[in-house]
């Protein structure tokens, strides 16, 4: 086993699936408390150009309707296919956090969120035609995985359940709110109460031990990389666009990401962040960021400068 195959085992972000007529896949079905099939399956964009800001964007608004609608495809699926990473990589972190128990209690709201997340994934499934069985090229899923992989139970606590349960929380809500298909936009919506006990219960758990020097350093570190993903803007977007429209010149990256408003886009979510890591006994980390400027939202040229070296 290499470590790139053993960074990844607790997320299982590469755990392959099984064939449709798999006995087991019947079996699964049944113990789902929600029974649902792949009925519910269309092949639309359930988010528009503005949840995206796209319909700012010159090189879109002079696009074909077909190149429109594929770049609206690519931002679609990548908005699912990040949630499934997400709830793949929460089923694993979950199960970890139930050996990681102290008590009977914890165990058992462990094992219980272990199958919120198990839930939650079999649900996204439900919209997702085929999954790439791995996005390793992704950074933040890169970053997820690394961190789920930490022996330190404070900075699983903060990073995961604190931080990324709570800006989770804020984007399954968005999500919801601007989705054009009904019944995704419940399905999101359903997600809520979950993942707000997943996140009071770290913020609990956390806030009753002492920080340790070293549990300190690792939260900046895993942090700074996390935030220093927000600070460059709608990366995804620009992909897709890139991918649909060809080859993008620096200077015309700089000007999709200044349409795409991104000093507006990172700060205000920069600012949710900083205001999950405040109130809690993580006074120390939220300054070592600052000191760093990880709060600060990048203008556009930064963003390709950093992006492209
Ligand atoms: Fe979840
Ligand atoms: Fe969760």
């Amino acid at each position: 086993m290499n470590n790139i195959y053993m960074s990844y085992k607790i997320a299982g972000l590469d755990l392959p699936h099984i064939n449709s007529d798999d006995k087991l896949r019947r079996i699964l079905t049944a113990a789902l408390p929600n029974k649902s099939d792949n009925n519910s399956l269309q092949e639309i964009n359930y988010w528009d150009a503005e949840f995206f800001n796209m319909h700012q964007v010159k090189i879109f608004q002079q696009a074909s309707v077909a190149e429109q609608s594929a770049i609206l495809h690519i931002t679609n699926r990548s908005l699912l296919a990040e949630s499934y990473f997400i709830e793949k990589a929460g089923v694993g972190y979950m199960a970890k956090m139930v050996l990681l128990a102290e008590t009977v209690e914890e165990r058992m709201l462990y094992a219980l969120f272990t199958a919120d997340e198990a839930t939650h994934l079999s649900q996204i499934i439900n919209f997702l035609p085929e999954i790439e069985a791995t996005n390793s090229n992704d950074p933040f899923l890169n970053l997820l995985s690394e961190v789920v992989e930490s022996a330190d139970k404070t900075v699983l606590l903060f990073v995961l359940q604190v931080v990324l349960e709570g800006w989770g929380l804020s984007h399954y809500r968005r999500l919801a709110k601007e989705c054009h298909h009904p019944i995704l936009a419940e399905l999101f919506a359903s997600f809520l109460q979950a993942e707000a006990r997943h996140h009071v219960t770290g913020t609990m758990l956390f806030n009753r031990n002492p920080v340790s020097a070293s549990s300190q350093t690792d939260a900046i570190d895993v942090l700074a990389s996390f935030l220093s993903m927000v600070q460059v803007g709608p990366q995804s977007v620009l992909s897709a666009i890139e991918q649909v429209k060809g080859h993008l010149t620096r200077s015309q990256k700089i000007q999709i990401l200044e349409e795409l408003d991104t000093q507006t886009h990172s700060g205000t979510r920069l600012e949710i962040l900083r205001s999950l890591m405040r109130g809690t006994s993580a006074d120390a980390i939220v300054q070592a960021l600052d000191e760093r400027g990880a709060f600060a939202p990048l203008p556009a040229y930064q963003c390709v400068y950093l992006k492209n070296r």
